[in-house]
């Protein structure tokens, strides 16, 4: 049993670091320090409020996030924004084409927008589609030690051009550290003091990419939050539960181990 099992996992182990190999060049990850990491972890209301702003003011204008309902925005534990403002905000957003030809103002009810460039892909769950962190042949320790690296990965993209850029059949390609390859389609979407915030909040390159990265993260994983309580909650009621089973255990046990042998 032992062995099989020990050649089962080398043989995952060889074809897992043979994948990586064949993908070529991984990106270069950075670990960001998010709000939400760790056990304890919370989304930041008022970062995801900015993020929503980063990504409204910028990156819808080629991406999209069709899976995301709009109403959410006002849901606990996300933006939080007020219903009015909710409302006010599907207005402003692109009409939802009806399949007479005609359209209609969008509503809460609808989703955000899909991507608009169609070589743009679709951010709703782009932060759990991807990772960082794999560490040595894939194995993914790295994952365990420092967390899956989806955001880390997407604020990475965000600041990780180095402003090199090529010409190939046609498209532009930009040198970015963190994107696999080395090269992206996408221009740099961000830069220093791009998007300005009401409450005068730091807009360098860096902290947008964090604040736009944490919206899609919430965007991504909504119930985040809620998922960490109920874990939380069941690792007390756990733990209750054996100190109960081992006192019970030891009580019905009591008169037989008690005995000594003739
Ligand atoms: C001018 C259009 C444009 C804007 C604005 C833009 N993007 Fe992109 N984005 C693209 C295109 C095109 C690609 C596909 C690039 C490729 O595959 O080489 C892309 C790819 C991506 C990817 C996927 C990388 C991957 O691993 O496949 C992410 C993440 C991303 N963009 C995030 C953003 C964010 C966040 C913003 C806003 C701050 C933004 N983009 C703004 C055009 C844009």
């Amino acid at each position: 049993m032992i062995r099989k099992l020990t050649l089962s996992a080398l043989t995952a182990f060889t074809l897992s670091s043979g994948g990586v190999l064949a993908a070529g060049a991984a990106g270069h990850v950075e670990d960001f320090a998010f709000s939400f990491e760790g056990p304890f972890g919370t989304y930041d209301q008022l970062q995801l409020q900015r993020g929503l702003k980063v990504y409204t003011e910028v990156c819808s204008a080629c991406h999209g996030l069709k899976y995301v309902p709009i109403r959410t925005l006002a849901d606990p534990g996300g933006p939080e924004l007020p219903e009015d403002q909710v409302r006010a905000y599907a207005r402003e957003l692109a009409p939802v084409a009806l399949p007479d030809g005609d359209e209609r103002a969008r509503e809460t009810s609808d989703p955000f927008p899909g991507s608009g460039l169609e070589t743009a892909p679709d951010l709703s769950l782009m932060t759990k589609a991807r990772s960082g962190f794999h560490g040595p042949y894939g194995l993914g320790i790295n994952q365990f030690l420092r967390g899956i690296g989806g955001p880390e990965y997407l604020a990475s993209i965000l600041t990780g051009y180095t402003g090199v850029e090529k010409e190939e059949a046609g498209t532009t390609f930009y040198e970015n550290t963190a994107f696999p390859g080395g090269w992206i389609a996408m221009a740099p979407p961000l830069s220093d003091g791009q998007v300005e915030f009401d409450d005068g909040h730091g807009n360098s390159l860096h902290q947008m990419s964090e604040d736009v990265t944490a919206f899609l993260m919430w965007a991504a994983e909504p119930k985040m939050m809620a998922r960490k309580q109920a874990g939380f909650t069941a690792v007390i009621f756990l733990t209750i539960l054996t100190v109960l089973l081992y006192l019970t255990n030891k009580r019905l046990w009591a008169g037989i181990k008690g005995k000594k042998h003739a």
